[in-house]
């Protein structure tokens, strides 16, 4: 436990009602009519403090509900001002404040951190010019790549409409949803291997999974992955203690990090970009626009960017780490979400979601404000717009105009250069040519690629794999993972498929491994005890 809890042992604060008046009373006491009278309605002290107890709990975030996190720091040691404008990556030195989460996926918010699952691995970087979020995970790749099929592989994980039951007595809608859409092939194939199950979070990669585009000073793009590479050393948990903390210590990677952190033993992450040109992109092997491949490392080697560092512990959870919101769609001007479907969808969902957790000014939680809002953060801006009002507005940008007025016109910040300008409008930045042209978030050049790719990723609506879908989870069972791993793999497969109950559905799942390796296929028969 943290030692600065131990340390206090007095709090200075002095006992009040939530209006901030000290209560002449012993905590406990209450109101009532005589000694065993009842309670009287006067006493606003106990409803005060009753009500606000029938209101603690906020909807737990509908995937991803169990994690935890910390703060720290995000450092750039080598510049990326070559590809992009983006202001965070111009000078070595540069550093930042950020706020990390890690979780499960598929499980509930007192659910067991050491679950087979991806975890998720976010990043709020709280930079000098707005907030930039990197919401991944640990995988490179993912299990869809449309995302209509989101919500219904995300169901397959949650309660039965009608037994209640999670999957664990009955795994057959979590199967047959993945024999009907073999795409999920590469990520199943990863999660089932060793690193389905990470011995905690600062032993794990983390992975951008999605292309992003950086924008140059001159207006060219440059597609790029992001990589986090634990400082710590990739460590995994064998099934069976992954398995045994489940039921022993369901907070395993919680307390792990907490500790560290607490200790001084500060865990770190070196992050890296893989980037790939145009003109590479459209001769590449896969769509870069298919969350479900990773580009190969020889023909696209890893190009450092910087390090974070996590050196202290939330002081409070709730406020600071279960009301944080990451948002795909927070990116620094200079850099750009790709056309990829799936990241796409993810620009609505996420702030739409908040929207709903947290409420309409989430934005405004200390944890989510940025800092180019608050003023005397020494950012090169102080940020303004016309939001206003709504549930705990608790910034509401003070007597600033309301509306896009000229008795106190809002500044605007400058773009790069004028050409660029003139073919590149930025959310937020106002200028004379915006009023003028019809808004475009892209250069014309990035569309034109964009719509190139587009046109080569055009198989992706269509539903099974082509034999293209097989050669990189075929890759990773036979080349990556040795005899040994393979055989765990099939093991943890096996363990965890033979619940099925629905009838034909075990022969389904050694079929569905079979497209990448046939004498994979028979060996889950074998251990389903099936045939083939
Ligand atoms: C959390 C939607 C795909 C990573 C969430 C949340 C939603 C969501 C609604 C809850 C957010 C909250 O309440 O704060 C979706 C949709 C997807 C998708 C609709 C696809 C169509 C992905 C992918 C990744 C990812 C591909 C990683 C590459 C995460 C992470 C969190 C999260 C890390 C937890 C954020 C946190 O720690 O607060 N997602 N997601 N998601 N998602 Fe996704």
């Amino acid at each position: 436990m943290s030692k600065e809890l131990y340390a206090n042992s007095k709090d200075d604060a002095v006992y009040s009602t939530s209006f901030g008046v000290p209560f002449p009373h012993h905590p406990y006491s209450a109101q009532r009519a005589g000694p065993t009278g009842p309670l009287l309605l006067q006493d606003t002290y106990l409803i005060d403090a009753l009500a606000h107890f029938d209101r603690e709990r906020i909807p737990e975030r509908v995937v991803h509900a169990k994690g935890g996190g910390a703060h720290g720091y995000f450092e750039v040691t080598d510049d990326l001002s070559d590809i992009t404008y983006a202001e965070p990556f111009q000078k070595a030195g540069y550093k930042c404040p950020v706020t990390v989460r890690f979780s499960t996926v598929g499980g509930e918010r007192g659910s067991a951190d050491s679950a087979r699952d991806p975890r998720g691995f976010s990043i709020k970087h709280r930079t000098d010019w707005g907030n930039w979020d990197m919401v991944a995970n640990n995988t490179p790749i993912f299990f869809i790549r449309d995302p209509i099929k989101f919500p219904h592989f995300i169901h397959t994980q949650k309660r039965d409409p009608q037994t209640n039951l999670g999957a664990g007595p009955d795994a057959s809608h979590f199967w047959n949803y993945l024999t009907q859409n073999p795409e999920s092939l590469h990520q199943i194939t990863y999660m089932f291997g060793d690193r389905g199950t990470p011995d905690g979070w600062r032993h794990m990669n983390g992975y951008s999974g999605h292309t992003f585009k950086f924008i140059s000073k001159e207006g060219k793009i440059t597609y790029t992955q992001f990589h986090y590479i634990t400082d710590q050393g990739v460590k995994n948990l064998s099934a069976e203690k992954a398995g045994e903390l489940a039921g022993a210590n369901p907070d395993s990677s919680q307390q792990d990090l907490f500790e560290a952190i607490d200790n001084g033993d500060y865990p770190s992450w070196t992050v890296y970009v893989q980037t790939m040109t145009p003109e590479q992109a459209e001769k590449f092997r896969y769509s870069i626009l298919d969350l479900t491949k990773v580009w190969s490392h020889k023909e696209f080697p890893l190009r450092k960017v910087g390090k974070f560092v996590l050196n202290k512990n939330a002081d409070n959870y709730f406020e600071e780490i279960e009301q944080v919101a990451f948002s795909p769609s927070n990116l620094p001007n200079g850099l750009e979400a790709s056309a990829d479907p799936v990241l796409q969808s993810r620009l609505f969902s996420y702030p739409d979601t908040h929207r709903h957790r947290l409420g309409p000014n989430f934005n405004q939680l200390p944890v989510n404000q940025p800092r180019t809002f608050q003023k005397g953060s020494g950012c090169p801006f102080l940020a303004g717009n016309f939001q206003r009002d709504g549930n705990m507005a608790i910034n509401n940008q003070g007597n600033r105009p309301n509306y896009l007025s000229t008795i106190r016109p809002i500044q605007s910040v400058s773009v790069p250069d004028e050409d660029f300008k003139s073919t590149h409008n930025y959310t937020g930045v106002v200028t004379k040519k915006m009023e003028d042209e019809s808004l475009s978030v892209q250069t014309e050049e990035a569309k034109k690629h964009d719509e190139k790719i587009w046109e080569g990723a055009s198989y992706i609506y269509v539903s099974g794999i082509q034999d293209i879908d097989a050669e990189q989870p075929r890759a990773l069972y036979e080349k990556v993972y040795d005899d040994a791993a393979k055989a765990r793999f099939i093991e943890n497969v096996v363990g965890h498929a033979s619940s099925i109950k629905q009838p034909g559905l075990k022969e389904q799942v050694a079929k569905y491994f079979g497209q990448i390796n046939d004498d994979l296929g028979q060996k889950v028969a074998k251990g389903l005890g099936v045939s083939y």
